[in-house]
């Protein structure tokens, strides 16, 4: 049976899309057949951070519209095997997703695939709900301050009411606290919440924390997930996520403000 997971959290630009490449393709890394779908109908990130934009001939809503079956529209990754983009368009308007026609697209994907990563747009309207309501886990995307919990909340609230899950009155969607660009200076000096208020206050477990690292912006200018630069400390911690994803039990790195050694202070780190 495929797993259906949504990467969700209601505010934008908190590190979905990065999230949702980089959790994809450590899925696929470890041998799971896995496709990410790019549910940002109009805004097309997805491709970019994976670096197959200039592959894109068909896309979601063509296969949603009967204009291009999945096999034509499905981008083979270049580095990973196993791994596969389903892309949005850039121009159609966003009713093109209609329960149905998703319900149709993910029900065939799931024929061939383990792992099915939707990659949500932000805010609670139709490319969100669509994106979440199918999902077996959902892993709420969430940075360290108030705007950003609050907009997560929300979303459990819709995950809860409003998912297939919840209307079919099935077992209810896994939830995941993944916490991005955690910065623990900024914790520190009180500018950011902590992973435990964070915890706390949505009360969901977490899977991962991934700290606010320069390696996310280098990955994406080059079109490549972040997880494969296993040097960086942001690499490392997508891949602790998606080891807790399958069952792992990992101590959490990086959450600790980086003490700079002597060496270090002298000659830079
Ligand atoms: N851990 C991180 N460290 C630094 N920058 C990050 C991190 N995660 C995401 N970003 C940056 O934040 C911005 C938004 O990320 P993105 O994944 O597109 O968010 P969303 O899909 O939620 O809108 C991008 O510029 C991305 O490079
Ligand atoms: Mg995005």
């Amino acid at each position: 049976m495929a797993q259906i997971i949504v990467v969700t959290s209601g505010k934008g630009g908190v590190g979905k899309t990065t999230s949702s490449a980089a959790i994809a393709t450590g899925l696929a890394m470890k041998g799971h057949k896995t496709v990410v779908i790019d549910f940002d109908i109009g805004l097309r990130n997805l491709d970019l951070i994976m670096g197959c934009e200039r592959r894109v001939v068909y896309d979601f809503v063509n296969v949603i519209n009967g204009e291009a079956n999945l096999n034509q529209a499905l981008i083979k990754d270049k580095r990973t095997p196993k791994l596969f983009v389903l892309p949005a368009s850039q121009t159609r308007d966003k009713d093109a997703l209609t329960k149905e026609g998703v319900g149709k697209v993910l029900e065939d994907l799931a024929k061939d695939f383990e792992y099915i990563i939707c990659d949500s747009p932000a805010g609670i309207e139709t490319g969100a709900m669509m994106a979440l309501y199918f999902a077996d886990v959902a892993i709420v995307t969430t940075n360290p301050e108030v705007s950003s919990v609050r907009d997560s909340d929300r979303i459990l609230g819709m995950l809860q009411s409003k998912s297939k899950r919840a209307e079919d009155g099935l077992e209810p969607v896994k939830e995941y606290l993944l916490l991005t660009r955690y910065s623990p200076a900024r914790v520190t000096t009180g500018e950011m919440l902590s992973v435990q208020d964070v915890e706390e206050i949505l009360a969901i477990p977490l899977i991962g924390v991934i700290p606010e690292s320069q390696a996310v912006l280098k990955a994406s200018n080059s079109g490549v997930p972040v997880i494969i630069d296993q040097e960086s400390d942001a690499g490392m911690a997508y891949s602790d996520a998606v080891e807790r994803l399958l069952g792992e039990e990992l101590p959490f790195r990086f959450l600790k403000e980086e003490k700079k050694g002597f060496l270090k202070r002298i000659f830079g780190s």
